[in-house]
């Protein structure tokens, strides 16, 4: 047995050494974070219940979101190990430009409601990372702005086809005027869902003052404070926007759109096409075939139509049937670098995160979104590395196993 003795100062100074004090509270919470459901616990605190659970929420009763999150967790992965793995490149190439990461910022609405810097906090980092971001038809920012604020950077931007073409057909003009190098156009969105929680809130674009919304500013007075000195939130593609979110999809929405819509589509747009929310091999098939450069498997992270599969079920197919012919992309359900490293194995071109930045956002505007970026950049890498896997090419069907299929 080991013959106990009174320690001496040296042999305590080494554990005793601090860290600098980090004087930022902002900076605290953001290093307190080491997981995306830690900042989206930071970002719960920093904003308005209506505001988090627009992000946080999905459609119905929410099936389609947790379908789509577990469809990862029931992949395992397949490591080798004696690999000399001291170098890891996870940079990706998409039509034709380089991106430091297999993964990107995908367009979401709204966005400087979760803080008032928004878009351009969401590109700014993503220039940083070496990564692109879609701009979306309802963002805060405009289209020119967002370009002249941030000018470094990769930007695409994000389109649904809107019952007015000409419209439609306006914004992708501008879009290609400003240099944005690729058109997202979003096709799971006929109609807009029904979101629950945002009915239940009563959420509405700018808030409207209710008694809650009072409580509300006693809780989240930063945030308020915020809101009501920065510009007006507006969007590019709407002029009237002071309606509740229900009322203001129909203006942007067109259930008519068909395939044939993608015509002039491809006529108006002279650079890559992405369709994103294909949730069917067949689907894949029939836009691939009418021309798209790349598709996005996807359930609008739950937020549409609620019990859609997860796409991460049909990834294999899909690469099977079009991968040879296009960019195969997926969103929904990603929380994590090791989502990003399942999708990348079973086929996938390159990943798109929406909440995961979102999260990083409520937390902590710009430095928010870089942290978001950086915990999915560390947790890609170090995957890849126990796996066995130097570069993303390398990254095959081989080293995952679905848990159910022994
Ligand atoms: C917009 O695309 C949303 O999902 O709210």
């Amino acid at each position: 047995m080991a013959r106990r003795q009174f320690p001496r100062w040296s042999e305590l100074r080494p554990f005793l050494r601090t860290n600098p004090p980090v004087w930022s509270a902002r900076e605290r919470r953001l290093r307190r974070a080491l997981t995306i459901e830690d900042l989206r616990e930071v970002a719960r605190r920093r904003v308005p219940r209506s505001v988090f659970d627009y992000v946080d929420g999905g459609a119905g009763n929410e099936a389609g979101l947790r379908w789509a999150r577990e469809a990862y967790a029931q992949v395992e992965f397949r490591p080798r190990v004696l690999r000399d793995v001291s170098k890891v490149d996870t940079s990706i190439e998409l039509f034709g430009t380089r991106f430091e990461q297999p993964f990107l910022f995908a367009p979401t609405g709204f966005t400087r409601l979760m803080h008032h810097d928004g878009e351009v906090a969401v590109a700014q980092a993503a220039a940083e990372m070496g990564i692109a971001y879609a701009l979306s038809t309802m963002g805060t920012t405009s289209i020119e702005e967002l370009v002249r604020q941030v000018p470094d950077g990769v930007k695409w931007f994000q389109l649904y086809i809107a019952p007015e073409r000409p419209r439609s057909i306006d914004l992708m003009r501008r879009a290609e005027d400003s240099g944005y190098q690729a058109l997202i156009v979003t096709v799971d969105s006929a109609v807009p869902a029904k979101r629950l929680r945002d009915a239940r809130n009563g959420f509405s674009i700018p808030p409207t003052l209710t008694m809650r919304t009072f409580a509300d500013i006693a809780m989240h007075p930063a945030w308020w404070m915020n809101v009501v000195t920065t510009p007006p939130l507006d969007f590019t593609s709407l002029a009237d926007w002071n309606l509740p979110l229900a009322e203001l999809f129909p203006r942007l929405l067109d259930p008519s759109v068909s395939l044939e819509d993608l015509d002039w589509v491809r006529e108006a747009w002279s650079g890559p096409i992405v369709v994103k929310g294909v949730q069917t091999v067949e689907d894949a098939v029939a836009i691939v075939d009418a021309g798209a450069d790349a598709i996005v498997l996807s359930s609008h992270g739950g937020r549409q139509l609620d019990r859609a599969a997860a796409p991460l079920g049909i990834l294999p197919d899909t690469v099977a049937a079009v991968g040879d012919r296009a960019k195969v992309l997926i969103d929904s359900g990603v929380m994590s670098g090791g989502d990003v490293v399942t999708a990348l194995a079973l086929g996938a071109d390159a990943v798109l995160v929406g909440r995961t930045y979102l999260y990083g956002l409520m937390a902590g505007g710009v430095d928010g979104v870089r942290r978001s970026g950086d915990i999915l950049a560390k947790e890609l890498h170090t995957t890849m590395q126990l796996l066995g896997a130097t570069s993303i090419p390398a990254l095959g069907p081989e080293y995952v196993h679905r848990r159910d299929a022994r």
